[in-house]
């Protein structure tokens, strides 16, 4: 196996995290969850980060978080929804590791995602689809493409080990 870093991309919703816990696991590498790291750092939620100061703001802290753990070795990293869009994050992630597309519809996202104040993007529904819908393209630009629509996060986190075997 080339890789040592692995990144989950995609939608919120898609299951980044769970398949991200899942296959650090079944590696037995270190798990790193974005989101998580970020309200570590800067001690509070993503949401009151974005109330306080704005999306520009949780952007920049987000790609500082993103090249530090882009350092790591045998890391497990699941992205947060918007981090794959931005050029310069796409291409240190594309740069330093595998990049898995974690493949979910908008009727699952939907049905999947919980409006509890957590995610603050995620909101009326038209915004969140028409929001889905431009990121589609950026996220097709992941190496690998494994759809969560109908699988457990167990089966997606073996398919993923199918594919990194081979490479
Ligand atoms: C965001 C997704 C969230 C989090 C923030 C912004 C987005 O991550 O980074 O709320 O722009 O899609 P998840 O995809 O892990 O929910």
């Amino acid at each position: 196996m080339q890789h040592t870093r692995i990144y989950l991309i995609g939608f919120m919703g898609a299951g980044k995290t769970t398949v991200g816990r899942s296959l650090s696991n079944k590696l037995g590498w270190v798990f790193i969850d974005l989101d998580e790291e970020i309200e570590r750092r800067e001690g509070r939620p993503i949401a009151k980060i974005f109330q306080d100061h704005g999306e520009p703001h949780f952007r920049k802290i987000e790609q500082r978080c993103l090249e530090d753990v882009s350092g790591l070795e045998r890391a497990v990293i699941a992205l947060g929804g918007g981090t794959f869009i931005n050029p310069q994050n796409r291409a240190l992630a594309m740069k330093t590791g595998l990049t898995v597309w974690l493949k979910v519809s908008f009727a699952k996202v939907w049905h999947r995602v919980k409006i509890d104040g957590t995610r603050p993007k995620f909101g009326d529904k038209d915004q969140v689809e028409r929001l889905y819908q431009t990121r589609e393209p950026y996220y097709a630009l992941a190496k690998v493409h494994v759809s969560t629509d109908t699988s457990t996060p167990e089966w997606v986190a073996n398919e993923i080990m199918g594919v990194i075997e081979k490479s």
